[in-house]
């Protein structure tokens, strides 16, 4: 039953950049904690010792804040990040390499007993406080943003958002043989402070521009204009604008 947990433990390393060593992520990593009592719970559920099962799974609870129940179906590599809020419920079937954020439901909309929760292929990402709902398939590879509603089937490699969540278009291509952390291209999330800079810039650029033009228009015909003290903030930009763009990457999230 342990066999995979060096395995898990490596796949959670290979996810977040904020683990620093296997000894860290089996001590503080409530995700594997509650993956590792979900795999003893989920194999006496098996057995059909269905109150053994049950019991593991709410101690898992109060330790973790994740709630798996024990007939859920959990592929390998599986890792919830910071876990707080997480349910997963009985009928759910989750693939290999899937990885949740906290505050993720994978819950049912049907009191019938039969496949109720969702099924999601190998290597999904849901974002944080996202709700899948209902017994939909997320095909491999897909993404859900954060706080998304999914209420139907998501096509493998999909990105989706809002609510009712529907597909969007990331502004980069996403490469799926890369796990992205945090769902999105790492390190080129567009940074709306400078975005806003380099407009500024492309403003003062094109103003600088239409000076100079009127000042030649004039120079031409009075000799050359009086130059006028510059405020204080101009070189600055001017000296930005006539050399690199601000860069609109930020850093990456944590
Ligand atoms: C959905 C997600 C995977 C998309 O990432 P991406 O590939 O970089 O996509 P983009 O940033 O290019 O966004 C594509 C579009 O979706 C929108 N979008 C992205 N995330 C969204 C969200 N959670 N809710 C609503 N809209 C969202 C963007 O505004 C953009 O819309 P536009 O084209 O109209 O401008 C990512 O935004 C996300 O939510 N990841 C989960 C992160 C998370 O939960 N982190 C927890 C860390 S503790």
């Amino acid at each position: 039953m342990f066999k995979h947990l060096r395995e898990e433990i490596d796949g959670i390393m290979a996810r977040d950049p904020a683990a620093r060593s296997r000894i860290e992520v089996a001590l503080c990593y409530p995700g594997l904690h509650a993956l590792v009592i979900h795999r003893v719970a989920h194999w006496c559920w098996e057995q059909g010792w269905r109150l053994t099962g049950r019991f593991l799974s709410h101690i898992g609870r109060v330790a973790t804040g994740i709630e798996i129940h024990p007939g859920a179906t959990i592929g390998r590599r599986f890792f919830i990040d910071h876990g707080m809020g997480v349910v997963i419920g009985e009928t759910a079937v989750i693939g290999d390499d899937v990885m949740l954020y906290h505050g993720v439901t994978l819950g049912g909309t049907s009191l019938n007993p039969g496949k109720r929760h969702p099924t999601l292929e190998d290597g999904v990402i849901v974002g944080a406080g996202a709700k899948v709902l209902g017994n939909i398939t997320m095909g491999a590879g897909s993404r859900v943003g954060s706080n998304a509603v999914v209420v139907t089937d998501v096509a493998p490699g999909a990105t989706v958002v809002g609510i009712p969540a529907r597909v969007v278009v990331p502004r980069d291509k996403v490469d799926p043989s890369k796990f992205l952390p945090y769902g999105t291209p790492c390190g080129d999330i567009p940074d709306p402070v400078a975005r806003a800079l380099n407009g500024l810039l492309d403003q003062v650029q094109g103003l600088r521009r239409r000076v100079e033009e009127l000042e030649a228009e004039r120079g031409g015909l009075d000799g050359p204009a009086p130059r006028r003290p510059e405020p204080a903030l101009a070189p600055a930009l001017a000296d930005a604008a006539g050399r690199d763009r601000v860069s609109d990457a930020a850093p990456t999230p944590c």
